[in-house]
């Protein structure tokens, strides 16, 4: 458990990435109450300095006494890294909260949305699992729906950005739009084809169900986050290019019925959620106007005619932020809250 205290010792593993960068900015943007921060990455960073508060902080890597007198960690250096890290730091007594996939399905390890199920960070002990980045946004819009007329299946298609992989997949978008503008051959390292002027229905490895992990995932964190493996859920995730903020049409079916307007009027009320629904002015969520916003946008909201209880809902929110940096932070302050 954490002891309470004015400031924490508070790192972040994997400190270079594209959600590190992100958490850097967030704990600085949110004044999180920080004695000390320590930045983590691999051999490759060591001594690249990062800004925070406006001093330079050196990267360090990792080893077995790296936790020692550290309060929070959030990680996000990948699953293979915190599958051999979390185990360490948690064991010196520090508080991980988890970005990569290692330990979102472990039963003995809470998954957590701030908004969605707070009550789960009381059994944590030691590791706290952040969700996957489409999971997140989807659940927040879910919540207030299912607790007014419980939901029992969803239908999710998600336009994911490329930021979403990380920063090679980022550079990869730049340099193959680059190339083309300049009729020069396009190099593909990151992803199997073209993400440049192209859609990919292909987000993480293929499994034997035809489902790629990407689909399960939002399939299974969704259950274990609401606390209702009721929820029938199916996804077909697609990587679109564009650099940050993934899109979701979501269709709700519920058990009681819902109007458009109650459904608006419950997620208008909801914390953490932003609607931007005025059809008639072309007024709708889009990814270019949440970039590095903290909200869940939600809009295009109708009821589905082809089924008796249907809402359709159209979800875009910055996957740095809300998918990845902006929840892991908001879990460390409810932490510190308690
Ligand atoms: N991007 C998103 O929207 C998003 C959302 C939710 C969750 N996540 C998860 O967050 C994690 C990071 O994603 P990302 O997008 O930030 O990836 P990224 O841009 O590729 O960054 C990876 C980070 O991990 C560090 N790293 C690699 N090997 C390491 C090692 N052996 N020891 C210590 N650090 C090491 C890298 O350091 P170097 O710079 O030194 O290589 C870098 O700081 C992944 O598990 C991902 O699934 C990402």
């Amino acid at each position: 458990m954490l002891k309470k205290k004015n400031k924490y010792v508070v790192a972040v593993v994997g400190a270079t990435g594209a959600v590190g960068n992100e958490m850097i900015s967030v704990l600085e943007e949110r004044d999180f109450p920080v004695e000390k921060l320590r930045l983590f990455a691999s051999e490759r960073s060591e001594g690249v300095t990062l800004q925070f508060e406006g001093s330079d902080l050196s990267v360090e890597t990792l080893n077995e006494g790296s936790f020692k007198g550290i309060d929070i960690a959030l990680f996000s250096a990948g699953a293979e890294r915190s599958k051999i890290w979390a185990p360490v730091a948690a064991k010196s007594g520090c508080i991980v909260i988890d970005n990569s996939s290692q330990w979102r399905m472990d039963p003995a390890v809470p998954l957590v949305v701030p908004e969605v199920n707070p009550q789960d960070l009381k059994w944590h002990k030691g590791i706290i699992a952040n969700p996957n980045c489409s999971t997140i946004q989807m659940v927040v819009a879910l919540k207030p729906i299912h607790d007014a007329a419980r939901i029992k299946r969803v239908v999710v298609t998600t336009f994911q950005a490329v930021s979403g992989t990380g920063k090679k997949a980022m550079d990869e978008l730049l340099q193959q739009t680059t190339d083309l503008l300049s009729f020069k051959d396009v190099q593909c390292a990151v992803y199997p084809h073209q993400i440049a002027f192209n859609v990919l229905p292909h987000i993480d490895k293929f499994l034997e169900n035809g489902y790629t992990k990407e689909e399960m995932k939002m399939v299974h964190e969704t259950q274990k986050i609401m606390g209702d493996k009721s929820i029938r859920v199916t996804a077909t995730t697609v990587r679109v290019p564009v650099f940050r903020g993934h899109s979701e049409s979501i269709n709700v079916e519920t058990e009681k019925k819902l109007t458009a307007n109650e459904a608006r009027s419950l997620l208008s009320t909801f914390p953490g959620i932003s609607i931007f629904d005025a059809p008639e002015k072309n007024a709708y969520p889009l990814p270019l106007q949440v970039a590095g916003k903290d909200d869940v946008y939600v809009g295009r909201i109708r009821e589905d005619e082809s089924i008796e209880n249907g809402i359709n809902l159209w979800v875009v929110s910055d996957n740095l932020r809300k998918g990845a940096a902006l929840n892991a932070v908001q879990i460390a302050e409810e932490l510190i809250k308690h």
